[in-house]
């Protein structure tokens, strides 16, 4: 799996045009189709296999070792975020309003390089038992993908044994990778609550059951869900996003409408927010003498990672990058569908570094986001030596 100096150097410069050209031509979620024809061609391009995938965008690659074994994945996501880019670079993005402002971009091309790199190794002497999967996935950023590419099948046709996956982060500085086990990235819970009252005029209380004033200690009444319910030493977090009540300054409306997310970093919590929510919205409704709806939605769990697979991407970072570079990796509670194929496998999602050394560098979802293209080929080799050990380890 040796790579010589020259070819790792013209490597590093294929995924970095590949990704500019990429951060040049961002698609949203489910739109990813000159995206997917792009990885296509780098895939057709390296002579690595592409599968024949029922999936609207995105795409699946399969390198095979000369003997069969186990198959292990890696995944990436491709899609881009509806945010006017404002970063200057000369290679910003051309589509008004659309930008890679959450690196899909560093992941596709990293995850790329992991591909070619294990390919070559495929078709090298020291060849390896069984395959690896790559899994370029479509619409990350609205939940959907991970769902799509679980439903294809493809996990399941290749009989894949656990699934490896990345995310840039600007908070952990270039140069360092984080890896951890247990929960990593938080659970999304989205709620709406509308609350019904009686109408009436505003000098006239009385005859009315003004739902504002409900909403009012509702969104009071929420934050103590975190910081009477949860315990101290758990992280969460309630924040309602809207609220939309009345039309007219004389009026009491009929009803107010909240809607807000629920994240949580231990799933033990999701339950009982969801619990404590819904009776905090009924009761507190009932004693005003309102009423209350809570539509309340599961959208992604929380992403963990497991004991062993995290155990392996460690060992695998301090294989690449020095044992100094490998730091416990901070969580956060983003969430990620990720988290949906470690509900069906054993995974390991971890951060690759990108922050500048003074810890200026723009959040993700900023309009000046940027990464250090850098750590791409980084990543790459991780994956591959992730990938390498996860092999050793299941044929055991
Ligand atoms: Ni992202």
């Amino acid at each position: 799996m040796a790579i010589a100096s020259v070819e790792e150097s013209a490597l590093a410069e294929r995924l970095r045009n590949f990704r500019r050209h990429l951060h040049q031509h961002p698609e949203l979620s489910l739109e990813e189709v000159q995206t997917t024809a792009s990885i296509v061609e780098f895939l057709k391009d390296s002579g690595i296999e592409v599968l024949s995938s029922n999936l609207p965008t995105g795409t699946f690659a399969l390198v095979r070792g000369k003997r069969p074994g186990p198959c292990v994945a890696i995944r990436t996501d491709i899609d881009a975020l509806p945010i006017v880019e404002q970063t200057g670079l000369p290679y910003a993005s051309t589509i008004e309003g659309k930008m890679h402002a959450c690196g899909h971009d560093f992941h596709t091309a990293s995850v790329l390089g992991a591909a070619w790199l294990a390919q070559q190794w495929a078709d090298s002497e020291e060849s390896f038992a069984g395959s690896i999967l790559f899994v370029f996935q479509p619409a990350e950023e609205v939940g959907a993908g991970a769902k799509q590419v679980v439903a294809s099948g493809v996990l399941q046709e290749q009989g894949v044994r656990c699934i490896f996956g990345e995310h840039n982060n600007p908070l952990l500085e270039r140069g360092y990778i984080g890896v951890k086990s247990g929960p990593l990235m938080g659970s999304v819970d989205d709620f709406r609550i509308v609350v019904r009252g009686t109408g009436g005029h505003a000098a006239i209380p009385q005859t009315s059951v003004d739902p504002i004033l409900v909403a009012a200690h509702l969104v009071t009444g929420l934050q103590s869900l975190v910081s009477r319910n949860v315990s101290p030493l758990h992280s969460a977090v309630v924040t309602v996003g809207q609220l939309h009540a009345g039309t007219a300054r004389n009026i009491i409306p009929e009803e107010a409408v909240l809607e807000g997310t629920v994240r949580t970093l231990q799933p033990e919590n999701r339950d009982l927010l969801e619990e404590r929510l819904k009776t905090l919205a009924f009761s507190t409704a009932a004693a005003f003498g309102a009423s209350a709806e809570v539509d309340y939605e599961r959208q992604l769990p929380v992403t963990e990672s497991d004991e062993a697979m995290a155990a392996i991407v460690r060992e695998a970072a301090q294989h690449v990058v020095g044992v100094d570079a490998v730091v416990e990796a901070m969580p956060t509670l983003g969430g990620e569908d990720f988290s949906i194929y470690a509900e069906h496998l054993p995974s390991c999602f971890f951060w690759v570094g990108t922050g500048k050394p003074d810890g200026s560098s723009r959040g993700w979802h900023h309009p000046q986001f940027d990464v250090d293209e850098a750590q791409m080929l980084v990543a790459s080799k991780i994956f591959v030596e992730a990938a390498r050990r996860a092999l050793v380890h299941f044929s055991k």
